[in-house]
């Protein structure tokens, strides 16, 4: 490889390891290198030696354990893309009290089918306020409460045996202002001060603030804040107290794929990348998805497919489609930055769908999501612990017929239940007055209207609630990608008020949706329970039917190839506004899916579906043989159906 100075490569114990390391080095090093030069320009010849320092390091201190999932992977690249892959996403504490407390409760998740468990920010924190944990101090140690980084080993390792992976995140835009590289760079050492984004005066700050948005505009107003003893503004694009790291600086990118490298060895296999979009910092832009993001990116990963290949990335953009593509990699970056993005764009328009009863946008919004590369996969989402934005494009609207504007208001009302006739109960989430922009805190079950009907105790609404939350279900995990189940939904679970009384919860309305698990609904949702009550307006049964539902998708799912990531959905054009109607070219044959936004009974074409799968076709969320001779079919109120050839 004349590109590269291979005189550094590290020399190990066990000449299998140093010849492992070195085709490791051949194979991903010029991407890593390149990544560099695009970044760091001359400093890069320097840092790359450096960081192969580093790298060895991790590989020499790389457990046998993982090293065998590492060869295992390398035969299975394609192990995120599986349709049997279904994620969950919990807060620790929340879920089961501490690690060890998550460690008691895998047969929950396994009777879920869960290969995929993102335990939300459990590295040490601030204190007090801390951003769900997105303000770390300390990524070398657990928060305390929940046990130490010997208990995410073990946890890891037991996650291992029954198939799932850990995800953690890894906030790599910002630290807390406690982190150690700020006290720091606080008490005067330039070392440190060169980790972040210092100004000495307001110059450069209103420079930047002209074209910055503002993330929490309600409880974070502007995107710098003063320090006294750093005698001058710090870049702090969510709190005051997460200051954002400066990635120009190599010393950053040497620390952070050290503490990859520590993660991956402990047992990490996903690593969400929190904020990515937010990493470089360009005058007169809005400061996101800027091309240095992905080269880094691609850095960072090309380094870590040569110290442990088991680990996939994730990015967490929540950002345009065309944009989102960027993060699983174009141009020269081309399925060789991310593994997996979050599919911000089918959350919100399968939202929209269900509140208008139309699926137009949602047509024209998906079918202009670029093709992503053909290793990447999805994550999908119904809801997560972020409040829901509408990224709903303008452009996009138009395309519908819609005003963008108007629609994203409509949006805001039906889910904070200030429309009419609207079944949602969700709350405000950062209003701006100047755009009448207000996105939305709520449960998944309180935002499909569980709690309404509950509180109504009328079973019509009920049983329509729970099929809303089935065909959000079922639309993610039919859409090819990583279903990511949030925890709680599964059951039903609703808005949890109790945040307001927590001092460091009560200004962050997104706590109404993280709510604590509760295990008794679980065990009587499950077999595990007496059998409850048959009462249709109970919770219990509501979570019951929620469970087995998801329970059974996620099977049928897992049994059908035609949902491997490799292939994407198409959206067909529904003859009818109430149905959303998808397509896979899958080798097997093609795949079509449909979906009703709708409490009505529709009746679909026979002869369209006819077209693409045949006459004789396999429902297989029923499990029925099809027959799509007559002239039309119905579709039941929020009905799925996945068909495939015969
Ligand atoms: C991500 C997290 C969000 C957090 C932010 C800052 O968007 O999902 O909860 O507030 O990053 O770390």
């Amino acid at each position: 490889m004349a590109d590269q100075p291979t005189a550094f490569l590290p020399v190990f114990e066990d000449p299998a390891d140093t010849d492992t390391f070195r085709l490791r080095v051949e194979r991903y090093g010029p991407d890593l290198l390149d990544g560099l030069r695009r970044v760091y320009g001359e400093r890069a010849t320097e840092l790359h030696e450096r960081v192969l320092g580093i790298m060895g390091a991790g590989f020499a201190a790389r457990p046998h354990d993982l090293r065998l999932l590492d060869e295992a992977r390398l035969l299975h690249p394609d192990w995120l893309q599986e349709p049997g892959m279904v994620g969950y996403v919990a807060y620790a504490d929340r879920f089961a009290g501490t690690l060890a407390g998550v460690g008691e409760r895998l047969d929950h998740l396994t009777r879920l089918g869960v290969t995929y468990l993102h335990l939300m920010p459990l590295l040490k924190p601030r204190e007090g306020e801390n951003d769900g944990g997105y303000a770390v101090a300390d990524f070398r140690a657990v928060r305390p409460d929940l046990g130490t980084m010997d208990d995410l080993e073990a946890l890891a390792g037991h996650l291992r045996e029954r198939g799932i992976s850990l995800v953690l995140d890894l906030v790599l835009n910002h630290v807390a202002a406690e982190h150690e590289w700020a006290l720091r760079a606080r008490a005067g050492d330039p070392r440190y001060r060169a980790y972040f984004h210092v100004f000495g005066d307001r110059e450069q700050p209103d420079a930047f603030e002209r074209t910055l948005p503002e993330v929490f505009p309600d409880f974070a107003p502007g995107n710098f804040t003063w320090v006294e003893e750093l005698g001058g503004w710090v870049w702090t694009t969510f709190n005051s107290y997460q200051w954002d790291l400066d990635w120009s600086n190599p010393d950053v990118f040497c620390e952070f794929l050290d503490i990859i490298l520590h993660l991956a060895n402990r047992g990490v296999e996903v690593l969400r990348l929190d904020a990515i979009a937010f990493l470089w910092k360009r005058l007169g832009t809005d400061c996101q998805n800027q091309p240095e993001v992905h080269h880094l990116t691609r850095a960072l990963r090309a380094a870590v497919r040569v110290v442990a290949p088991a680990v996939a990335f994730k990015a967490e953009a929540i950002v345009g489609p065309t944009d989102l593509a960027t993060y699983l990699g174009t141009g020269v970056n081309h399925g060789k930055v991310s593994d997996m993005a979050y599919h911000n764009s089918l959350m919100v328009q399968l939202w929209s769908a269900l509140a208008s009863r139309d699926t137009r946008l949602t047509e024209v919004a998906l079918s202009r999501i670029p093709a992503k590369p053909a290793t990447t996969t999805w994550g999908t989402y119904v809801r997560c612990h972020d409040d829901i934005g509408w990224a709903i494009g303008d452009d996009d609207a138009r395309r519908a017929l819609l005003d963008g504007h108007a629609h994203r208001v409509f949006l805001s009302d039906f889910y904070a239940g200030h429309f009419p006739g609207s079944f949602a109960r969700g709350l405000v989430f950062q209003h701006n007055p100047a755009t009448n922009d207000r996105r939305i805190s709520g449960a998944c079950a309180s935002l499909a209207g569980l709690e309404v009907a509950l509180e109504a105790g009328r079973g019509d609404a009920v049983d329509l609630a729970i099929r809303r939350i089935m065909l959000l279900h079922t639309a993610i995990m039919g859409f090819g990608g990583v279903p990511l189940l949030y925890m709680g939904d599964e059951l039903g679970l609703l808005n949890d008020r109790s945040f307001a009384d927590d001092p460091d919860h009560a200004r962050d309305n997104r706590w109404v949706h993280r709510p604590r698990m509760d295990w008794g609904l679980a065990a009587a949702a499950t077999s595990e329970g007496d059998g409850g009550s048959d009462d249709v307006v109970t919770h219990a049964w509501a979570a019951r039917r929620v469970f087995a539902g998801l329970r059974h998708v996620a099977e049928v799912r897992a049994a059908t190839p035609h949902l491997h990531a490799r292939t994407e959905s198409r959206v067909l054009s529904s003859p009818d506004a109430r149905l959303l109607i998808l397509k896979r070219d899958h080798p097997l044959g093609a795949m079509v899916q449909v979906y009703n936004v709708s409490e009505d009974w529709v009746e679909l074409s026979c002869g369209i579906l006819r077209g693409h799968v045949g006459v004789v076709v396999d429902e297989r969320l029923s499990g029925f043989e099809y027959s799509l001779a007559p002239p039309t079919l119905t579709v039941e109120p929020y009905g799925a159906l996945w068909l495939t050839v015969r």
